[in-house]
């Protein structure tokens, strides 16, 4: 028997990429490949990549020389996801030894385009497929309690900083049924919870259900005991969608809602189509609606033109909402948005930049420390998803996505305790467990076990 090639795939950015990555897997190895965990001697290596923001790509340029010492004579080295779709056949006059360069919608032709490379082709695959969800190809996942479900693609709002609907496309959403099939075979794999994945999630149609009926029909799959989704646009926040995530128990108590800004008039330059008021509106009916709630978000500082007045705005709204947690970015020009043809005046300078950057970091942590403080000596029920970084506590997570570290006797990766928070670093929990089902203050009523 002649050995199976070997293929590597080293994953950047954001969830969809980490989706996207585990789809290949499954082509590759439908095609006879083997997977392996690192590039040393691998036959083919795959760097799946990100273009959200300048120093991803920066990242990915280094490392795509780094690897060249990993490479045998004959390996091929293919790049794949946002930044090749962005730089297309560039990458190839850039990087020498990389031979494929294959955007998101390309990934079906993988095989072939590898069969190609070995007879010393070059290609570049960069068309955009709006029928493709990969459907007939089945994931190789990797991850141990979760899996990621695409059931959206493409982005067609135009945020004006956003590079995403250059390089992902227009949106488009897969069947409900297809969706639903897929949980009910993750169940069958043995995991219980789902992430399901879009860059607007909250806006899925198949033509016939919403995003409401999606989160209904996984929420309902047998086994499944969490249902969590990323991420989604304020303005399809239904009250549809709303209640949907209220009277659904599966699905759990935390929305990742990306503000960017907290200022009117910078909502307006950057094309969010809501206003401060009207994310605030979001916010308060989501909270009424579920009790317990926590939120996360996504900020920008130093879009072009954002004044002390419009930063303050920002810091205020975060006051104002009391964010759980949120990712902060320096705002990164991206080549072809809209972004990059305001006035060349209207630019942040550096300093002025880093010294928001700090002040909105600041701020989100001392916040999120409070919320976290609040939180000691309540009783949640948590998800032990892997080793801890110090290797001797597990890491578990709550239903609203609070990390909790527990001790390594608790139970295994996969499984379900209560634990009561005890400690917090004002971040992250540790959790000691206890028997007491009935013992939670934020619980919602207990979920009937997995079979
Ligand atoms: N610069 C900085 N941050 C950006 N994001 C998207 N584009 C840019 C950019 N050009 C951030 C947004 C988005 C998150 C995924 O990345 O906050 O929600
Ligand atoms: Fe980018 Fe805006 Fe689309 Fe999100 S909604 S992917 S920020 S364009």
């Amino acid at each position: 028997m002649t050995k199976k090639p070997t293929v590597y795939i080293e994953t950047y950015g954001c969830q969809m990429n980490v989706a996207d990555s585990e789809l290949m897997y499954g082509k590759l190895v439908a095609h006879g490949y083997e997977p392996v965990d690192a590039p040393d001697g691998a036959d083919v290596i795959l760097v799946n990549t990100c273009a959200i923001r300048e120093n991803a790509e920066t990242r990915v340029i280094g490392r795509l020389g780094e690897l060249r010492r990993y490479m045998k004579p004959d390996t091929i080295v293919g790049v794949t996801g946002c930044m090749a779709q962005r730089l297309g056949p560039r990458v190839l006059e850039q990087a020498r030894h990389v031979s494929l360069v294959v955007g998101p919608d390309g990934y079906r032709a993988l095989p072939a385009l590898l069969d190609g490379a070995r007879r010393g082709e070059k290609f570049t695959a960069t068309d955009f497929d709006l029928e493709e969800h990969y459907e007939d190809v089945v994931a190789r996942r990797f991850e141990g309690v979760k899996a990621w479900i695409p059931v959206q693609r493409g982005c067609d709002y135009r945020c004006t900083y956003c590079i995403v609907p250059f390089t992902r496309g227009p949106e488009r959403s897969r069947k409900l049924d297809d969706v639903v099939r897929e949980v009910q075979q993750v169940v069958e794999q043995g995991l219980s919870e789902v992430v399901l994945l879009g860059q607007t999630v909250n806006s899925y149609t198949d033509g016939t259900h919403d995003f409401a009926d999606l989160l209904r029909a996984v929420g309902a799959v047998d086994g499944i005991r969490r249902v969590r989704y990323t991420s989604p646009h304020p303005n399809d926040f239904s009250d549809r969608v709303i209640d949907a995530m209220a009277s659904v128990a599966t699905v759990c108590e935390h929305i990742h809602l990306p503000m960017q800004s907290g200022s009117t008039s910078m909502l307006k330059r950057m094309l969010r189509r809501y206003s401060r008021e009207e994310y605030l509106d979001c916010v308060a009916r989501m909270r009424a609606a579920i009790p317990g709630l926590s939120l996360t978000t996504d900020i920008i500082v130093g879009f072009p033109g954002e004044t002390d007045a419009e930063f303050e705005d920002t810091l205020s709204l975060c006051q104002e909402v009391r964010f759980d947690d949120a990712f902060m970015f320096k705002f990164s020009p991206r080549e072809g948005t809209p972004a990059t043809r305001m006035p060349a005046d209207w630019t942040i300078p550096d300093d002025v930049m880093a010294a928001r950057f700090d002040r909105l970091v600041k701020t989100v942590r001392g916040i999120s420390r409070e919320n976290n403080l609040k939180r000691l000596g309540d009783t949640v029920e948590v998800l032990i998803e892997k080793l801890a970084r110090d290797g001797e506590l597990w890491q578990a997570r709550s239903r609203d996505f609070k990390t909790v570290m527990v001790p390594a006797d608790a139970g295994k990766i996969g499984d379900y305790l209560r634990v009561q928070l005890t400690g917090t670093t004002g971040a992250t929990f540790t959790g000691t467990p206890v028997a007491d089902a009935a013992a939670g203050r934020r619980e919602r009523k207990p979920l009937p076990m997995a079979v």
